[in-house]
């Protein structure tokens, strides 16, 4: 394995142990995670895979093998951690007294910038690691709480607990029905290929620079409706026409896309269920339509996306992840894979637009030891 590799080559040992964690597309339940509302994601098959030893003094090296240098970077405090570093170091900040030092060496290959969380898979990897070698005892979904504290505290994005959830408890073949409130969750079989479908991952190669800004406005003004109606989250509204009459403007419309999509969740769970796969399309269109005009956080390269998937014959598609920018999915008969793409790729052709980047989406397992 070459990140063992170049773990010897570094630090002049073996690694103690080798974690690979995934990144992460959503079938559907998108900003639902922080209203407390359901989410449905499946693990990609690209991830992080991360070397690791302890170290018995406070000093952290690290090592990426998509860094700009092969030379660990040594860090004699945590605060000085910046960039890509900043997910694997604040990991160990969360873990406190409970870990000193470490030597990391990381290979990722989730497609950078598409929004398929390869930050998520870089923290439940390195958390993953660290959890066994000092026989810390969490549990999958304590591993992805902590990798979430570790954005929310030390990195600084709000994120919500969908991305590394996934990452750290995704299964081969399955989507994650997980309940963002009670953190209950259950495996849902996806099997694609049984009904001649495919699940498409439309690369945007855009992502647009306020997007991190225009999330935690989202998530701000989640907070303020579902103080004005009076409920701990909006998950909790019962009666979404009620609820819309007591509110205005924005608030209003991220309320009514918030309850609906967490509803739409529940909905594609119940198709799936009852064998319904080919029928989840349309569930995938009102999904967008929801995102880009009442959550507003869709993109014109998103869109277009959506659109010329549809018209080239897609079931049903959608972007994914937290929007401007990034990906979008489509839900596609087999034998019209070509004709998705290349209704996609000739409406970017015609704006001059860079051109999308395709990749297939078979869910894989989550976060799982190597060696
Ligand atoms: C990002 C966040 C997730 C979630 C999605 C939107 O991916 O990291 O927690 O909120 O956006 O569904």
């Amino acid at each position: 394995m070459r990140v063992v590799e170049a773990f010897r080559a570094a630090f002049g040992t073996d690694p103690e142990t080798v974690w690979r964690a995934p990144g992460r597309v959503n079938l559907i339940g998108e900003h639902t995670d922080y209203n407390d509302g359901f989410v449905l994601p499946f693990a990609v098959p690209w991830g992080v895979t991360a070397a690791v030893s302890p170290r018995p003094d406070q000093t952290i090296r690290l090592l990426s093998l998509q860094g700009s240098t092969t030379e660990p970077i040594t860090l004699a405090t945590r605060e000085e951690a910046t960039g890509w570093t900043r997910y694997a170091v604040g990991v160990l900040a969360m873990l406190g007294d409970r870990v000193r030092g470490a030597d990391i060496a990381l290979d990722g290959d989730v497609p950078q910038g598409a929004g398929l969380s390869s930050s998520a898979a870089l923290e439940v990897s390195v958390a993953s690691a660290l959890n066994e070698l000092h026989d810390l005892g969490l549990t999958p979904m304590e591993i992805a709480l902590l990798s979430q504290r570790a954005e929310n505290d030390f990195v600084g994005m709000p994120c919500g607990i969908m991305d590394q959830a996934a990452s750290a408890l995704c299964e081969e073949g399955h989507a994650l029905f997980l309940d963002c409130r009670t953190l209950g969750s259950r495996s849902i079989p996806l099997d694609l290929a049984a009904h001649d479908l495919r699940i498409l991952i439309i690369d945007t190669q855009v992502h647009h620079e306020h997007a991190g800004g225009e999330y935690a406005k989202r998530r701000a003004e989640c907070e303020s409706a579902a103080r004005k109606l009076g409920v701990d989250a909006l998950r909790d509204v019962t009666d979404l026409a009620g609820a819309l009459e007591r509110l205005q403007g924005d608030e209003r419309k991220r309320v009514m896309h918030v309850v609906t999509e967490s509803h739409r969740v529940e909905a594609l769970v119940g198709m799936l269920r009852a064998g319904a796969t080919r029928e989840i399309g349309a569930l995938l269109n009102a999904s967008h339509l929801s995102l880009r005009d009442q959550y507003e956080v869709s993109s014109p390269e998103l869109d277009v996306a959506v659109e010329a998937a549809v018209r080239g014959g897609a079931r049903g598609a959608r972007m994914t992840g937290g929007g401007f920018g990034g990906s979008a999915i489509a839900l596609v008969d087999e034998d019209r894979l070509d004709s998705v793409r290349e209704s996609v790729a000739a409406a970017y052709a015609e704006r001059s637009w860079t051109p999308p980047r395709f990749l297939p989406a078979t869910p894989a397992k989550g976060a799982h030891r190597l060696s």
